[in-house]
């Protein structure tokens, strides 16, 4: 094989790549975890809980949140023995190159195409669902088909018809039938639509102002995120955790589709569910650039973000498998629904407009993730230095990539249930965790006496368990997934030999030496 395809880039080329940054230097310890729990509480826990509880785990959905955070530690202290003696932009993508060579940097560059981009669509249509409930409380309703995609649009009109519930589902719209363009029930979700290509436009416009609103977001989730654990735990009725593992069944929804539930494996098949609610901790690492003390600080941003979201989660799971029996939980904006069940109104309003600020700030973290990266690739001739690194001369983004992840984020978000996109996510994400726990082992053996501020401790055995929890998480996810992987990355080898191999920095710079 062309000895290119394996072509490392060395870490002194990312240290000299660093010193030209015009980044300022302006994170604390404290800055960087907060933007981790900024990127990490979003979508996976004001929604995705309430098909994680009704669909795969039951009340043993904390147990889920534990597998999934326990694989996540695992890929955590990799990403920050990385992101110690590699402080730079571009995450996995940059560690891949350091260790294992350019077609797997490309390979996991395109990869997290997925945990960004797509993590984007997903967020906004939670946003959507948590806007529908928040609109309810002033008696707004709008068409179920300007609220949802064509999909979730249909399997809720079937599920209400299977159930006799139709009357439920139409005090919640003021329409519940599809119009037919060209034969196809037509829907598309207008606010998750709206929300990508507005937040776009505040990217295209210069993200000082998002990175202020940050801290006050995180504040915002934060404590409604104890409001929930607090209150909630009071109206706990210990009889909707019995049982607490309820019997293995395949769950079958409306539409006729399975997937493993409740037992033994429904909490793992939970945990590759919710894994979604944990994404976010390694954007710290994209942030390396502009921490005051890169090697120490960063580490700690990553680990401890991960950790109080951990606890945060698990103590949510089990207030909300409390409140509700898992049976009944709603799918749509499940923790806000729970207050509404006990009559509590006024927590709904809080919770949904928490949620609604909440998500904002995890999409805007996704879409600015995702123009990190390609920027980061397009620096290395991967990708078109045009398109994805052109930075607009008054604004001074790089605004030719933001509208184009605003295009595709956008309509992904339309038209596609956030079921399908989070699990394309995970399984995305999941592969960068198992692929950095390999580079940071490939790493130590290849360059052992390379001085590393943070060490991943007992790496002989973090590496391998991350690797085993991760991709034991990713098997559970059903096949189409996995089809739909194997479809996106063989998309990503062919842009890759047909320009990236051609117009390569790192290839110009050794046929130079060569030369
Ligand atoms: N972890 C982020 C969320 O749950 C992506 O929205």
């Amino acid at each position: 094989m062309s000895s290119q395809l394996w072509t490392r880039k060395p870490v002194e080329h990312f240290e000299a790549e660093m010193k030209e940054s015009k980044l300022s230097r302006v994170l604390s310890k404290f800055g960087l975890t907060s933007l981790g729990v900024g990127a990490i509480i979003g979508a996976g826990i004001f929604v995705m809980t309430g098909v994680g509880a009704k669909e795969y785990a039951g009340p043993a959905l904390a147990l889920s949140f534990v597998v999934a955070g326990i694989g996540c530690t695992f890929a955590a202290l990799c990403y920050a023995e990385f992101a110690s003696f590699l402080p730079v932009e571009g995450s996995a993508y940059a560690y891949s190159y350091a260790t294992i060579g350019e077609l797997f940097a490309w390979i996991i560059g395109w990869d997290l195409i997925l945990e960004y981009g797509m993590a984007a669509s997903a967020v906004a249509v939670g946003w959507s669902g948590y806007l529908n409930k928040f609109l309810h409380l002033f008696n707004v309703r709008l068409p179920i088909w300007l609220m949802n995609d064509p999909f979730t649009a249909k399997e809720a009109i079937a599920d209400a018809t299977q159930k006799g519930t139709l009357n439920t589902l139409a005090s919640q719209y003021s329409d519940i039938s599809m119009p037919t363009i060209m034969g196809f029930d037509f829907a598309w979700n207008v606010p998750a639509f709206l929300i990508i290509w507005i937040l776009t436009a505040i990217l295209v416009r210069g993200i000082k102002q998002a990175a202020n609103t940050n801290n006050l977001m995180v504040v915002i989730k934060v404590v409604v995120v104890f409001f929930i654990i607090i209150l909630g735990a009071q109206y706990i009725n210990v009889d909707n955790w019995s049982p607490f593992i309820p019997e293995r069944g395949a769950y079958t929804d409306a539409l006729g589709n399975s997937h493993h539930a409740y037992g033994m494996l429904g909490i793992v098949a939970g945990a590759a569910y919710i894994f979604f609610a944990y994404i976010g901790f390694d954007t710290v690492s994209t942030h390396a650039g502009e921490a005051k003390n890169p090697q120490k600080d960063v580490p700690f941003g990553i680990i401890a973000s991960l950790i109080v979201c951990t606890i945060l989660y698990i103590l949510v799971a089990l207030v909300l498998t409390g409140m509700v029996n898992y049976k009944d939980i709603d799918i749509t904006a499940p923790i806000a629904a729970a207050f509404g069940a006990v009559g509590l109104k006024y927590a709904v309003f809080i919770i949904s407009v928490a949620a609604i600020a909440g998500l904002t700030s995890v999409t805007i973290v996704m879409l600015l993730g995702q123009s990190r990266i390609f920027y980061a690739i397009s620096k290395d001739g991967l990708l078109p230095k045009k398109t994805f690194g052109e930075v607009h001369p008054k604004f001074h983004t790089p605004w030719k990539s933001n509208l184009l992840i605003g295009g595709i984020v956008s309509f992904i978000a339309a038209f596609t249930p956030i079921d399908s996109i989070s699990k394309m996510v995970n399984i995305g994400t999941l592969l960068a965790f198992v692929i950095v726990c390999i580079a940071v082992w490939v790493m130590r053996k290849k360059e052992p006496t390379r001085h590393r501020p943070f060490k991943t401790p007992a790496i002989w055995f973090v590496a391998p368990m991350g690797v085993l929890f991760n991709l034991g998480m990713m098997l559970t996810l059903e096949w189409q997934n996995w089809a739909r992987l194997v479809g996106w990355l063989a998309i990503g080898l062919i842009i890759y030999f047909a320009y990236g191999k051609k117009h390569s920095v790192m290839a110009k710079i050794m046929a130079k030496e060569k030369a």
